[in-house]
């Protein structure tokens, strides 16, 4: 199927989530190829990190398909002498994963220099993509793009080099630092959940996410739910023999985006999108169901209180309908931001942080801009890649620094 077909399907069946994996699997699609290009010379002495980054970039890794990056990962971990364990993760929902035929595993990797696995530090990002995969390019002499390029494997690469160059300077020892890199961040955390069976503590995990080389003091939290209208089909001739379910949750969605949430003086107003409709099978049938997928950023207070709030404005509506909250839901989240030298932002998406349980201070670190990650502009300046390895060597050495 062509894209233009796929797209129509789509449009049609209104499920714009087959239609990306589909793009994402079998029809990359074509952006204008700028010429090939090469770095600035002045960059060659970070040959190392870039080709790294590049490594990364140019194997997709879309979620469900992590295993080939991370086969790579562990033999170049492996060569650099770290102590490499691999951990199980399932296969992701079959929603995601029917584009594969082929499911080869997934897991997260675990990496230390040296024999001991038990840590002070942990330096932690995600190794799984959003689709759909864009290619690596080189533009402007020193801008870096593709798929990934920024979220996550920006993070990925100049963790790994931090680490190694702490590692060959002599500034860590084996029991300082050690690195997690998870799978299936983008759809909800199974990486991180099962990384929680390591069964391992840390006093400071720094976690990698772009924010543009700030530190970020704290993000927003999240809550996910889907609505669903029942109906009765008819011929729409004679709509009286049935009940239209679009017409039921059409005023319920208006309803919702009038809706004053929760909102705080830090995070701003809770935000809502409603990101997924879909409703009836034809313009000359009442349609028998209509389902929204609406996801809520949380600015203030529990998702329990949000949750009331909405099902209170959902039931003034319409008492009917079904509405069923997803299983990851939780508040704003506050992380660590005390460290001289380093800006402070707060950032309005959701991260592993809240899944990885533990006392252990958090930071939240890395290159790049969100306001460029999963777009098909996505790319960086290598200023950011080479300043992130100097970034993440100081958090690393003033998490070392603290007392026990
Ligand atoms: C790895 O360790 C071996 C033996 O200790 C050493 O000879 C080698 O140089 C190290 N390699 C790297 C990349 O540090
Ligand atoms: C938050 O929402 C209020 C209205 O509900 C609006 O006046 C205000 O501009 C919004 N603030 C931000 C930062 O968007
Ligand atoms: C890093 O990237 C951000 C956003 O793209 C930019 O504002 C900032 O100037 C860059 N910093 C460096 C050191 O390259
Ligand atoms: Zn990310």
């Amino acid at each position: 199927m062509r894209p233009t077909q796929c797209l129509l399907r789509c449009i049609l069946a209104v499920v714009p989530l087959r239609c990306s994996t589909t793009l994402a699997s079998e029809h990359r699609p074509q952006r204008p190829l700028a010429p090939i290009q090469r770095l600035d010379e002045a960059y060659s002495n970070h040959e190392p990190l870039l080709s790294l980054h590049q490594k990364l970039v140019e194997i997709e890794s879309i979620t469900g398909n992590e295993h080939d990056v991370g086969v790579y990962l562990h033999n170049y971990l492996t060569k650099h002498n770290f102590t490499v364990e691999r951990q199980s993760v399932g296969t992701v929902s079959d929603d995601l994963d029917s584009r594969q035929s082929n499911k080869k595993p997934r897991f997260n990797l675990f990496a230390y220099p040296g024999e001991k696995r038990d840590t002070r530090v942990l330096l932690s990002t995600h190794i799984d993509t959003v689709p759909p995969y864009w290619p690596y390019e080189i533009r402007n002499g020193n801008e870096i793009w593709g798929r990934g390029s920024v979220d996550a494997k920006a993070c990925v690469a100049t963790q790994i080099m931090a680490v190694d160059e702490l590692r060959v300077s002599g500034e860590i020892k084996p029991g300082d630092v050690a690195l997690l890199f998870v799978v299936g961040e983008e759809t909800g955390g199974d990486g991180m959940r099962t990384a929680n069976e390591l069964q391992l503590e840390w006093e400071t995990v720094i976690f990698g996410e772009p924010t543009e080389l700030k530190l970020a003091s704290g993000h927003k939290g999240i809550l996910f739910f889907h609505i669903k209208a029942q109906g009765k089909a008819a011929h729409s001739g004679y709509p009286w023999l049935g009940e239209n379910a679009n017409s039921r949750l059409i005023p319920a969605l208006a309803a919702l985006l009038k809706t004053e949430l929760p909102s705080s003086r830090k995070y701003g107003n809770s935000t809502l999108n409603i990101g997924r409709m879909g409703g009836g099978v034809a313009a000359n049938v009442i349609p028998e169901s209509a389902t929204a997928d609406v996801s809520i950023r949380i600015a203030e207070g529990s998702p329990q209180e949000t949750r009331q709030i909405v099902l209170d404005v959902l039931n003034k509506v319409d008492d009917r309908l079904d509405t069923t909250f997803g299983e990851i839901s939780y508040g704003p989240v506050y992380i660590d931001s005390d460290i001289d030298g380093f800006e402070t932002v707060t950032v309005n998406y959701g991260t592993d942080i809240a899944t990885l349980k533990g006392n252990h201070k958090r930071y939240l670190y890395g290159p790049g801009s969100i306001l460029v990650a999963h777009s098909d502009h996505e790319h960086l300046t290598i200023g950011n890649l080479t300043a992130a390895v100097e970034g993440y060597k100081s958090l690393i050495r003033h998490a070392l620094k603290q007392n026990r």
